[in-house]
């Protein structure tokens, strides 16, 4: 059986990959979730497996060098699947140390202790493989409608995010390079789907829309980005672990370019779709809630990535068109507001009166 350790797997990606490994590996698999639950981990998302003995919660800071030796040490650890980050854009251009602490530092906790764990005399133990979720926002911006990121295009980050993605990717890529570390590094384009917590676009406008509020689009609500299913992501990453020679860097996207405009003119649209004609919230939606405001600082322009290398290499396509998957999506809102009110409650107004001051 093998045993993954899944960090940050209270977030967005990291809880739907969880439910991922155990829809397709059924008990035949033990996973780990190793998060220190920052604002954005929420257990409410694991609530499906919580009481499976084969999965197990730990509590735990990546920065914290014991604790994280201390798993390696009582668990014999086949993946390293590591999500745990600080993941918003806006909040690192506020507070970057933070992303320099847990991006960067917390990263090189983690490659030692699994270095560690799984080193032996003339290599490694065999079977054993590392995972470093990334980011296409490492590569920077592309300027025009044209091209795409490929595994080859330069490191450019312009956020402090995107820098300590970057900086980490680069840790990782020195492990393998001097050490025959057995790590992959994938990096994927914008993820959406159930989860995700309401500081991003998508989810910010389905709550924001749902409630009647304004929906801040900021600048001209022109820049692009690539977006895909967060379970499709799921599979490509759980391809990746099984299958890809260790070393190698992945791109994953969905050839799936949309405006950020787009975007929140078909949630509105959605949204009416979906509600029935007596729903008292339908009173309050239409497309004069779009408000643009002012734009982030070094917005970049156009994210798009080229996934030709895992499709030739490991057969990954996206699965779910944009239309079904943001359905689907906005439904699982509907279905779920519990989940909303938790998280949206005490420091996210703060943060919320903060950001955009509406
Ligand atoms: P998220 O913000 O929803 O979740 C991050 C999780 O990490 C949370 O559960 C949080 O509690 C945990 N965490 C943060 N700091 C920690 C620490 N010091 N120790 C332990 N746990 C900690 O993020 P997400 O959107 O699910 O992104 C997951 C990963 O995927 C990140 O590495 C991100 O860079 C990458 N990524 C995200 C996207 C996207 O569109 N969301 C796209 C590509 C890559
Ligand atoms: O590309 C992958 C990245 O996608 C991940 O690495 C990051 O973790 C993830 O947060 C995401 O970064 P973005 O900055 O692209 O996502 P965000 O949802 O914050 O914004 C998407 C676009 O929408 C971006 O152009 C900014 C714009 N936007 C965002 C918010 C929150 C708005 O216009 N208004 C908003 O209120």
């Amino acid at each position: 059986m093998k045993t993954y350790l899944v960090t940050g797997g209270a977030g967005f990606i990291g809880s739907n990959f969880i439910l991922y490994l155990f829809e397709k590996y059924g008990n035949n698999i033990r996973v780990i979730n190793a998060d220190c639950l920052t604002y954005a981990g929420n257990l409410e998302n694991l609530k499906d497996v919580e009481s499976n003995p084969n999965y197990i919660f730990f509590k735990v800071d990546i920065r914290d060098r014991q604790a994280v030796n201390n798993i390696f040490q009582e668990y014999d650890i086949d993946r390293v699947i590591h999500f745990a980050a600080e993941s918003h854009v806006d909040r690192s251009i506020k507070n970057p140390e933070a992303f320099v602490s847990t991006n960067v530092l917390g990263t090189l906790n983690l490659i030692n202790a699994a270095k560690m764990a799984w080193e032996t005399q003339d290599g490694y133990r065999p079977g054993k493989k590392y995972v470093q979720i990334s980011t296409d926002e490492v590569y920077g911006s592309l300027e025009d409608e044209h091209g795409y990121f490929h595994e080859t295009t330069p490191l450019d980050p312009h956020s402090p995010y995107s820098a300590s993605k970057a900086s980490a990717d680069l840790l990782v890529k020195s492990y393998v390079d001097t050490f025959g570390f057995p790590a992959n590094t994938t990096r994927c384009s914008n993820n959406y789907g159930p989860y995700q917590f309401p500081e991003k676009l998508i989810p910010l406008m389905i709550n924001n829309t749902l409630s009647g509020k304004r929906l801040p689009v900021y600048g001209t609500g022109k820049n692009v980005r690539d977006w895909l299913y967060v379970k499709d992501h799921a599979k490509a990453i759980d391809l990746v672990a099984e299958k890809a020679a260790a070393g190698e860097v992945y791109n994953i996207g969905g050839h799936n370019e949309k405006r950020n405009i787009e975007i929140v003119t078909l949630i509105i649209d959605t949204i009416l779709d979906l509600l029935p004609e007596q729903d008292a919230r339908r009173k309050g939606i239409s497309h004069d809630l779009i408000t643009y405001v002012e734009d982030r600082k070094g917005h970049d322009y156009r994210y798009a990535i080229s996934p030709d290398k895992i499709k030739a290499e490991l057969g990954w396509e996206p699965e779910t068109m944009f239309a079904d998957g943001l359905r689907m999506t906005i439904k699982w809102y509907l279905d779920n507001p519990e989940w909303m009110e938790h998280v949206t409650r005490g420091d996210y107004q703060n943060y919320y009166k903060q950001m955009y001051g509406m």
